[in-house]
């Protein structure tokens, strides 16, 4: 059965104090996750490694920085290549995600470049796409998505999308406290369900799992992530929370 996860993303937020207390008071907790549960933290890159040392006793606890470049290395100051996330033994890396494509001019090319630079070294990606407000409004949604996907992911064979993850954030549902109803998400989730199913067939279509992200909250959690395509979520303000995560942890689907 494909993975429910829960992942934070902390964005740019907290301080090394502050992130030493969340990490502390969530694995305190000592909350046990079934098989096929996962909870990623996706922390900004100081915080990586002192994340991953938090929770190495912490069974389906795992790491994603939430960014890295598409080079293995060289001349490029200021970037973190997915080679050095690797040798941090890092398993995530979230991708594209709607920030990094509005304020840093990411594209769905330069995404498909930073999804194989993860591949090649052994990353899950958590590849992001989602629909702006006026697309919505507009009611072309569903062929924006399928673009960020074929463009973004399409150029890969089968075996690399078995298991793969992805995130689907309507920009307008984050940070907004617009949470999308649950059955929005289930509509759009099985849209992008049978994109895989018409390109890649049905076996990886149904191995890959669709995180929703926007608004996710303990108290809206467990009926968006009862849907029958959403297995789970990416979180923002929420995951900063330990209680709020930890209860948004607990919403997920045990299969
Ligand atoms: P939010 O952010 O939960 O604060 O809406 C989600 C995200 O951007 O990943």
């Amino acid at each position: 059965m494909r993975k429910q996860i829960a992942a934070a993303n902390w964005k740019m937020n907290l301080t090394l104090q502050q992130a030493n207390e969340l990490l502390d008071e969530i694995v305190s907790k000592d909350i046990s996750l079934t098989s096929n549960q996962q909870a990623v933290f996706g922390v900004p890159f100081p915080y990586l490694l002192l994340a991953k040392d938090k929770i190495k006793n912490s069974k389906g606890f795992f790491i994603a920085a939430q960014n890295c470049y598409t080079k293995e290395s060289g001349a490029y100051t200021g970037e973190v290549s997915a080679s050095m996330l690797s040798s941090c033994k890092i398993e995530y890396v979230i991708i594209g995600h709607s920030e990094r494509r509005e304020y840093f001019n990411e594209d769905n090319k330069m995404l498909g470049q930073k999804v194989d630079a993860c591949l090649k070294n052994n990353l899950k990606p958590i590849f992001c796409c989602g629909e702006s407000l006026q697309i919505r409004e507009q009611g072309n949604q569903n062929e924006y998505i399928e673009n960020q996907l074929k463009e973004g992911l399409f150029h890969l064979d089968s075996s690399a999308l078995q298991n793969f993850v992805i995130a689907y954030e309507p920009i307008w549902a984050i940070g907004t406290g617009k949470t999308a109803s649950s059955d929005l998400a289930q509509e759009m989730h099985a849209h992008i369900r049978n994109v895989f199913n018409q390109k890649y067939g049905k076996d990886i279509a149904e191995s890959i799992s669709i995180l929703y992200g926007g608004s996710v909250k303990a108290n809206n959690a467990k009926e968006i992530f009862g849907k029958k395509d959403v297995d789970g979520g990416l979180v923002g303000g929420a995951s900063l929370n330990a209680s709020e995560f930890l209860e948004i942890i607990g919403s997920l689907k045990s299969l």
